[in-house]
């Protein structure tokens, strides 16, 4: 990419930036820079009217005919077949319900139980230290609660996944995208690496689905989970998905064995039999409001050309990393996001010893990124609605605050219950 050196530069590229009129699609409010696409996505602005649709029309006329009359019953399976094209796994089983926790503890289950059949001395769940802590936490919730002696062993500076995955492990657990620094897994080659130790390989793509092109169906990857409201926009606690590889999906017996999952569910048997296919993986009623609104912000992220989304992400993201070091020397800015483009996903993070009061200050500066403990100011770069110059001008806008010290106010230093 040519080098950009002025605000004007910023401008000739989005001039002739082929995205640029996805901003249109999304709602966001005037004055406002939005890094924090990948904590909760913009609005897509024809999400209100299909939220009133299904409320108004669907609820309130419809009434419980819905479920048959406005399918309402296969919405998760039919969302999680869009999904599943979105992560290149057509072949594979998905549906969108519940949380990615949810979901991370039902593919773990999943996964254990196939290993229990084809490798029952295998005792190991592979994941790393720096994960987001939620799949650490379901991790140890099911080894605490099968009580069969299986361990957690974590990947970190001290242990290579080389060293980590060996010939007892049973399933690995690693999510592409860090959610505080932004390094990328190899999801190919850590597939790989799983398999050729006979493991099998669960990827969180919390912080990739959206940003980065994924290929499970080629990667070969067994189980994956991932949430919709972050770069697929679909709002506030949107429902996650989980996706499953062909070959395991008729075996795969998820442990949260609710009626939604059962071969017939309204012939209200005694006894639990899970239904062929992506259902399965349903566990009781799920929330239709949520789902027929997520699904406008799945649509507008398949209409995308992933590898245009992909440049534009990492130039914006090197751009990001360059004017920060170029225009803002001389202060305690240390970046924890990897330079090689194949390393990063698509945010960008530093860390700087007030990180929590700088992002407070460029906050109310109309700049909006988001803080990770310790210190990290993250920025989120989504390229369905930003540009070149708004990188301009929110790196400007963190120049102003760092040599004006404007983060250090009693204001900023108040914490609410969510940073
Ligand atoms: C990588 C990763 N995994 C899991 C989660 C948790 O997802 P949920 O709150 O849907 O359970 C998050 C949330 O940000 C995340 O970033």
């Amino acid at each position: 990419m040519a080098s950009i050196t002025t605000r004007e530069d910023c401008l000739r590229f989005d001039a002739t930036d082929s995205l640029a009129s996805f901003r249109e699609r999304f709602s966001l409010p005037e004055g406002i820079i939005y890094l924090d696409g990948n904590s909760l996505g913009a609005l897509p602005k024809a999400a209100p009217e299909r939220a009133l649709d299904v409320i108004a029309r669907e609820w309130g006329t419809d009434l419980i005919t819905s479920w048959n009359t406005n399918d309402w019953f296969d919405l998760p399976v039919r969302i999680g077949a869009k999904l599943a094209k979105l992560v290149g796994g057509e072949s594979g089983a998905c549906v969108a319900t519940d949380t990615t926790s949810i979901n991370v503890f039902k593919a773990l289950g999943a996964a254990l139980d196939i290993q229990r059949e084809d490798h029952p001395e295998r005792r190991v769940i592979v994941s790393e230290r720096e994960n987001f802590p939620t799949d650490l936490y379901m991790v140890e919730g099911m080894i605490e609660f099968l009580d069969r002696g299986y361990e957690l062993r974590l990947i970190d500076d001290e242990l290579s996944a080389e060293q980590a995955i060996g010939d007892d492990t049973a399933v690995v657990l690693l999510t592409q995208v860090n959610y505080r620094s932004g390094r990328q897994w190899n999801l190919n080659g850590i597939t790989e690496l799983a398999h050729s130790r006979g493991a099998l390989i669960i990827w969180d793509l919390c912080h990739s689905v959206g940003a980065v092109p994924i290929a499970l169906d080629a990667a070969g990857a067994d189980f994956a989970v991932g949430c919709t409201y972050k770069y697929l926009n679909g709002g506030p606690g949107s429902p996650a998905f989980i996706w499953v590889a062909e070959r395991h999906a008729g075996r795969a017996r998820q442990p949260l064995s609710g009626w939604w999952g059962h071969k017939s569910p309204f012939e209200m048997a005694v006894s639990f039999e899970p239904v062929d296919g992506a259902r399965r993986f349903l566990t009781g009623t799920q929330p239709i409001i949520s789902l027929a609104t997520m699904e406008v912000g799945l649509d507008i992220a398949l209409e995308v050309d992933e590898q245009a989304l992909r440049e534009k992400s990492l130039a914006l993201t090197s751009l990001f990393i360059e004017l920060v070091e170029s225009r803002i020397p001389g202060h305690p800015l240390t970046l924890i996001t990897p330079r090689e483009h194949e390393e990063r996903g698509s945010h960008v993070s530093f860390v700087h010893p007030e990180g929590f009061s700088v992002m407070k200050a460029l906050i109310a500066r109309g700049v909006i990124g988001d803080y990770r403990e310790p210190g990290v100011l993250r920025f989120g770069v989504t390229p369905l609605y930003l540009g070149y110059a708004d990188i301009w001008d929110a790196v400007e806008a963190l120049r102003l605050v760092l040599e004006n010290e404007e983060w250090n106010a009693a204001e900023f230093r108040i914490r609410g219950a969510v940073t």
